[in-house]
């Protein structure tokens, strides 16, 4: 099994990039500034804007947009803006300001695993460039390879940006060209662009048209080659096998050229193919990227969730591709992810049929025929039991397992609005249907629980985690889950305002120490470390800010802290709404910032203790037991109202 590449930068780099980076050049070279006083403005390269409310501050080394709330420091402007990960970012930066990246020392096994990689992303681009320049330059890849292109219509200019290309028929055109380059044999072949045919290497793609796969910084990791002349022998795609780059499930072709028009439009399209993808780019439909056909994975999942949570599944309506994808959609509902589905008509795919509607009306499709898929999924369930009710039996628990898994505490009413909506269509009692929803429910929560306990324990007994960092699992991003929002709310709070004063006798520190105290409130344990990092630096006499955690040893830690800088005010702001909370600005109301963090997280337990006091009343009980429940549930009800009211009561102040 192939393991994730991975080195450490060493802090001596980091803090030579940190002295050398300027945030006016950084975030100048992609936001046009003036200078207006102490900072520069400029349109938010974050949304869209026709005054301009972006500002940076060369002297506190920060950006923020007054439109979107946006802000934070010149790595998390790079990994925002090009969708990178710190160590991504950092390297950057280090290439711009021709700082030398140095490396700590890694095992021997992960070095070596290390340069196979590096030599497989350098014989790639050559591949890559290799085949483009066969493709628009060479008599065969003309009449052959590009006039096929041209002939389903794709223009010179989508197919250059996409980089595709052509193999020529030859036997081994393209290897000769590799190994006169003193490119290694083993390699050639690892990388799937060359077969062993009896001791001798030939071209693995001959005659085909070549689809190179990027990954998210752009980079060439492998190939996807179309046949052109039909032939029932062949495959119809050969694609590069599995090595240390190419590891298919965790790829989505096209995301390098889509990931900031997902991010701006907040959706994701999913199609099936490569040519679907280069299609409906060259239509302007740029937030889409192709699965190859196969059901989702995990990563796949947490790829597309780095950028969005709305996933828009287009495919096929007789497609055997929709079945596959359809597998692996649980998983997605519960990463939080809302997904919906559109089926192409009358045997179309989406590249025909934008080709044959027009951009215009495949937009207009898409937004008119968007399903959501757990109805979707209903139907087709319910089709296939018609009139037999052990299997429409079988149908109402499956589906009553799915709807558990819609689990946030602020999706209660969506979850709601679902069991009434197959409570209809599977044509039962609501009542019912809800009893079993929380019967699974109930089942989770404590399967969960016991999770998070066996977690903490863990955590307790373990050694301090080692100094690794796994670029691939990006674990800054991860952050973001939903439910830790309150969590890191707090974090921030404690990291921005700690070391200003609370009352006479205190400070804003030692007030969250000491609410933090009374409950266990947080359940992220890396969250936890740079609470607990903190402290043991407050309580060594320091005021910690956030630049002591990027220098911190811990790279994890860091990228963590760097997250948190990017937190968006957005995330308060819906849920000041959510409970009518006014909004304050910020600067100058730092308390009331701390309150309402910690008001928010404390809402949050208390949600969750509703929830599952909520689920428990869906069993059946004895009537005291019944009392004792509603009771919980009143008493909970109570707390909720006077944590709004103690909160917003001290905001209103
Ligand atoms: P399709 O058969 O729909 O191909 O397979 P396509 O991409 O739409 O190509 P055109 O439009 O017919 O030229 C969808 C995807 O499934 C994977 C590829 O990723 C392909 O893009 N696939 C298909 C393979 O990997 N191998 C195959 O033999 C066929
Ligand atoms: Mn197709």
């Amino acid at each position: 099994m192939p393991i994730h590449p991975f080195r450490l930068i060493t802090q001596a780099t980091i803090q030579q990039i940190l002295s050398r980076i300027d945030i006016i050049d950084v975030v100048g070279s992609f936001v046009k500034l003036k200078k207006r006083g102490m900072n520069y403005l400029g349109l938010c390269p974050f949304h869209n804007e026709k005054s301009p409310s972006f500002t940076v501050s060369p002297n506190k080394e920060i950006y923020k947009c007054f439109g979107c709330g946006k802000s934070g420091n010149t790595i998390s402007f790079i990994m925002e803006h090009e969708k990178y990960s710190y160590v991504e970012a950092l390297k950057w930066l280090a290439n711009r300001y021709n700082v030398e990246v140095e490396e700590t020392e890694v095992s021997a096994e992960v070095r070596a695993q290390q340069q196979v990689a590096d030599s497989l992303y350098i014989l790639n681009s050559f591949a890559q460039q290799y085949f483009s320049r066969v493709l628009f330059e060479d008599e065969e890849g003309q009449d052959i390879g590009l006039s096929y292109l041209k002939e389903r219509g794709f223009s010179e200019s989508i197919l250059q940006k996409f980089q595709v290309g052509y193999c020529k028929e030859s036997r081994n055109a393209f290897v000769q060209e590799a190994v006169a380059k003193q490119y290694n044999r083993d390699l050639l072949v690892k990388s799937g662009l060359a077969a062993n045919r009896n001791e001798e290497l030939v071209d693995n793609y001959r005659g085909r048209i070549i689809f190179p796969v990027h990954n998210t910084t752009g980079k060439v990791i492998g190939f996807g080659a179309r046949i052109i002349k039909k032939n029932d022998k062949a495959p119809k795609y050969i694609n590069t096998p599995e090595n240390e780059i190419y590891i298919k499930s965790r790829i989505l072709y096209g995301m390098y050229f889509a990931r900031q028009v997902i991010d701006k439009f907040d959706e994701c399209l999913l199609v099936e193919g490569y040519t679907d993808v280069v299609s409906l780019h060259q239509a302007g439909i740029e937030n889409v990227v192709a699965s190859g056909g196969t059901s989702l994975t995990t990563d796949q999942i947490r790829l597309v969730r780095k950028y969005t949570n709305n996933l828009t599944i287009i495919y096929d309506g007789d497609s055997a591709g929709i079945k596959a994808a359809l597998r692996g959609l649980d998983m997605a509902l519960e990463e939080g992810l809302n997904v919906k589905l559109v089926l192409i008509p009358d045997k179309e795919d989406p590249d025909s049929y934008v080709n044959k509607v027009g951009a215009d009306a495949f937009r207009e499709f898409i937004a008119t025929n968007k399903k959501d898929f757990i109805l979707f999924q209903l139907e087709v369930a319910l089709k296939d039991a018609a009139g037999d009710s052990q299997k429409k039996a079988t149908v109402v628990n499956q589906i009553a397992e799915t709807l558990a898994k819609i689990n946030k505490a602020e999706d209660f009413t969506r979850q709601q609005d679902y069991i009434r909506q197959c409570a209809q269509l599977l044509n039962i009692e609501e009542n019912g249907l809800n009893n079993l929803v929380n019967k699974f429910i109930r089942e989770r929560v404590s399967k969960q629980e016991a999770k998070w306990q066996a977690d903490f324990t863990e955590a307790d007994n373990e050694m301090p985690p080692p100094l690794e960092y796994d670029a691939g699992s990006d674990e800054g991003f991860q952050l973001l889950i939903k439910d830790e929002l309150q969590e890191r709310a707090v974090v921030k709070a404690l990291i921005e305002f700690g070391g200003k004063p609370w009352d006479e006798t205190s400070k804003v520190a030692d007030h969250i120490f000491n609410e933090l105290a009374e409950n266990d409130l947080f359940d992220n344990s890396q969250l936890l470390d740079v609470i607990n990092t903190y402290k043991l630096w407050y309580d060594a006499g320091l005021e910690p800010t956030a630049k002591n955690f990027f220098y911190h040893e811990n790279q994890a830690l860091s990228t963590v802290v760097v997250s948190l800088l990017e937190f968006p005010y957005e995330v308060s702001e819906k849920w000041r709404n959510k409970f009518q909370m006014p909004v304050s600005s910020r600067e100058e109301s730092y308390k009331e910032e701390v309150l309402a963090t910690l008001g928010y997280l404390k809402l949050r337990k208390i949600k969750r203790m509703m929830m599952e006091n909520q689920a428990d009343l869906g069993k059946p009980h004895s009537a005291d037991e019944q009392l004792t429940l509603l009771q919980t549930h009143q008493a909970l009800k109570q707390m909720e109202r006077e944590i709004l009211l103690h909160y917003g009561t001290v905001i209103m102040r």
